[in-house]
C-alpha cells in the first residue's frame, strides 16, 4: 500500500437537520439518513484498508438541543448498534467508543459495552464513535487521570491517558455543510492533521466524495513542521 496512504480518518458529520429542512421533513429523519450514510462509510473506509474512522455522533454540546432531539438521536444509536453487530462481524470491524458514556441510559451504555465486546477480536477497521466527546473534556480527564496517579504531565503521558490513547494521530479531518471549524473534536489528535471542508450535507457524503479526499491527500506533502 502507498505509504502515504491514511491510516486514520476522522469526520465531522455535518448538516442532517439543514438536509431534512431542504426537502420539508423534520431533522430527525436527517438523522435516520446520517446513520445510513454512515454504514456506507464504515464499510467502504474497511475495503480501502483505513484503520480507523472515528466519527463524531454526539458532542458534550449536543445536550443543549431539544429533549425530543436529544431522545431521538440516543433510540437511534442503540437501533444502529444492535443492528450493526451482524455486519461489524461481518466485516470484521472493531468498534470503540470515545468520550464520556456515564451520562447515558444503562440500556445505552450496555448495548456500548456489548458491542466493544463482541467486535474486541476483529481485526480490520476500527469504528470509534466519539460519544458525548468533547476535546476539551477528554483532556482534562486525561489531567486529572494524571494527578490521581502521581504521573509527570508531559506529551506522552497526557497521550496515554487520552480516550485515544492506543489509536495513532487523526491524518484527513473532514468536516461537511460547508461550517469551517473544529468544533471541540480531536483537538489533540489533529494537531497535524490534513482539513477537508465539504460543501455537501453529511446525508448526501459518499464513497467518491471520500476517495476524492483520499486521492487528494495522497498528493498532498506533510513536513510535520520540517522543511
Ligand atoms: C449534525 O447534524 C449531526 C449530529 C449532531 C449527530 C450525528 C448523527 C448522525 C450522523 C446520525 C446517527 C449516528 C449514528 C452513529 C447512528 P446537525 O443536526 O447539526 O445538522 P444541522 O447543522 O444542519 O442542523
Amino acid at each position: 500500500m502507498n505509504n502515504n496512504f491514511p491510516k486514520h480518518i476522522a469526520i465531522i458529520m455535518d448538516g442532517n437537520g439543514r438536509w431534512a429542512k431542504q426537502r420539508g421533513l423534520k431533522r430527525t429523519a436527517g438523522h435516520e439518513e446520517g446513520a445510513k450514510v454512515v454504514r456506507d462509510i464504515t464499510t467502504h473506509c474497511g475495503k480501502l484498508g483505513v484503520e480507523f474512522l472515528t466519527l463524531y455522533a454526539f458532542s458534550t454540546e449536543n445536550w443543549s438541543r431539544p429533549k425530543l432531539e436529544i431522545e431521538f438521536l440516543m433510540k437511534l444509536l442503540e437501533k444502529y448498534l444492535t443492528n450493526e453487530l451482524e455486519v461489524y462481524l461481518q466485516n470484521n470491524v472493531r468498534f470503540q467508543a470515545i468520550g464520556d458514556i456515564s451520562k447515558f441510559s444503562n440500556a445505552l451504555q450496555k448495548r456500548i459495552t456489548l458491542t466493544q465486546e463482541k467486535t474486541a477480536k476483529c481485526t480490520g477497521l476500527t469504528q470509534i464513535l466519539a460519544l458525548n466527546y468533547g476535546s476539551r473534556n477528554e483532556i482534562t480527564r486525561a489531567v486529572q487521570k494524571l494527578v490521581v496517579q502521581n504521573l509527570a504531565v508531559n506529551e506522552e503521558n497526557i497521550n496515554s491517558c487520552l480516550d485515544t490513547a492506543h489509536i495513532p494521530d487523526v491524518d484527513i479531518l473532514i468536516r461537511t455543510s460547508g461550517e469551517v471549524r473544529l468544533s471541540n473534536f480531536l483537538l489533540w489528535q489533529s494537531a497535524y492533521a490534513e482539513l477537508f471542508f465539504v460543501q455537501k450535507y453529511w446525508p448526501e457524503f459518499t464513497s467518491y466524495d471520500l476517495d476524492d479526499i483520499i486521492d487528494d491527500f495522497i498528493k498532498r506533502e506533510r513536513r510535520f513542521g520540517s522543511v
